[in-house]
């Protein structure tokens, strides 16, 4: 049985798709000419299931309320869409990694593209779309060979300093995807001495974990599926607690494979680094474009957030990055503001979280993520939104007025 079925990851998950299966298409779109197209394609492999002349804001309203059967493809036009990147993330989420996502649209940046195989679509075509082109893009994205990572997105965190709380933000964020949202998430514990993922989450260490590390010539689906621990209904944990008398790396000769074979099966891998992993960071770089550095808001806390980001910028020139400060108002003596931190580091703050002492103790002496044990703490909140925010949920609309509220 492959780790697919035995995690009961939807459609999508499957490692292939074999030769000569026929492949539902529906197109959202006001142009004409695009909505001809894809009811001319190639019809051994794709059947158009329907055309239709809606705008992405509309396509995305439809699939929220299901309205309509999921097909195998979507086919959808950003052009003229002032919010394509969100308008895409969302439709990604109302997809939940069961359909292919196709974009068409004017935009001809690199990093529009980028973004949106970020946002979990598995390819872009520019207009002028012909019919060659769009029939080349259908039959690689149809068997599964896109380059974009449209199966599988890939979070690491890693800590400005120590205790900063880096591995009980990975633990949290990973768990609101997982139980929240309901996507297949993996979280993996970079530290094979002192990782506390597993911990945290009270499961057991994998030993399956450190064959892994020792042998990564044998990592494959089966071997990576006995590493994993169950830590909810979507939420799986690797990592392990070796003997400190023992040697044990954590090379690029197993981050490599196993993140391939992680990627077949979760929508999200979260990763907790160990900031002196800096070997990792190559590896790790490919995959991601942003890099989440937690950190406290102290003098040294700018000094090594602006050494990661340098060390990092050095690996890979384009990398970007979320600040997360964490521990806010812990009562420490030189804190400084969220301005001071900003203007110092010369980037944005991306989430603020309270210190709540109180409530993270309760969850770890009960074996629970924070977001679990004590879901209406503030840190939660606030962890939560930007959560929603990168898995894709809509937002929720505030009603203001009774009339907002007639007018809706
Ligand atoms: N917002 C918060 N308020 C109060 N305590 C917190 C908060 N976030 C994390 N903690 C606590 O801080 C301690 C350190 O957290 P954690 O282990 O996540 O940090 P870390 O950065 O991963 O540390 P290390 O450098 O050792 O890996 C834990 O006891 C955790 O419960
Ligand atoms: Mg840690």
């Amino acid at each position: 049985m492959s780790t697919a079925a035995v995690l009961n990851i939807p459609k999508s998950g499957a490692t292939s798709t074999p030769h000569g299966q026929q492949w539902s298409v529906v197109v959202f779109s006001k142009d004409e000419a695009i909505k001809q197209l894809v009811e001319h394609l190639n019809a051994n492999h794709f059947t158009c299931q329907d055309a239709l002349s809606e705008t992405v804001t509309e396509a995305n309203k439809r699939l929220a309320g299901r309205g309509l059967e999921l097909p195998d493809i979507v086919i959808i036009d950003l052009s003229d869409c002032a919010n394509a990147i969100e308008e895409a993330t969302t439709m990604a989420y109302h997809c939940k990694g069961e359909v292919k996502l196709i974009g068409v649209g004017e935009e001809n940046s690199l990093q529009f593209y980028r973004d949106l195989m970020l946002a979990g679509f598995a390819d872009y075509i520019p207009k002028p779309v012909v019919a060659e082109k769009l029939n080349e893009v259908m039959e690689t994205v149809a068997l599964g060979q896109s380059h974009g990572k449209s199966r599988s997105k890939t979070i690491v965190f890693t800590g400005a300093r120590g205790g900063v709380g880096c591995s009980s933000l990975a633990v949290n964020s990973a768990w609101l995807m997982a139980e929240k949202h309901h996507r297949h998430t993996v979280l993996l514990d970079l530290d094979p001495y002192f990782g506390t993922l597993s911990l945290a989450l009270d499961v057991e260490p994998s030993t399956g974990f450190i064959e892994a590390i020792r042998n990564p010539d044998r990592i494959d689906d089966l071997f990576v599926n006995s590493a994993l621990a169950k830590a909810g209904e979507h939420l799986y944990v690797m990592g392990v607690e070796e003997n400190l008398a023992n040697h044990l790396e954590m090379s690029e000769r197993t981050v490599d494979p196993l993140l391939h074979e992680l990627s077949k099966n979760f929508e999200y891998i979260v990763i907790d680094l160990p900031r002196h992993a800096l070997h990792l960071q190559k590896n790790l770089l490919d995959r991601i474009d942003e890099l989440h550095i937690v950190t406290d808001l102290s003098l040294f806390g700018i000094r090594d957030t602006i050494r990661l980001m340098a060390h990092a910028k050095h690996i890979r020139e384009d990398c970007r990055f979320k600040i997360i400060a964490n521990r806010v108002g812990a009562g420490k003596d030189g804190e400084l503001t969220k301005e001071e931190f900003e203007k110092a580091v010369n980037q944005t703050i991306t989430v603020m979280l309270p210190e709540d002492s109180g409530n993270c103790a309760f969850a770890l002496n009960n074996g629970k993520a924070l977001a679990e044990a004590s879901p209406d703490s503030k840190v939660v909140k606030e962890l939560s939104a930007y959560c929603a925010e990168i898995v894709g949920a809509p937002k929720t609309q505030k009603k203001n007025s009774i009339l907002s509220w007639i007018l809706d």
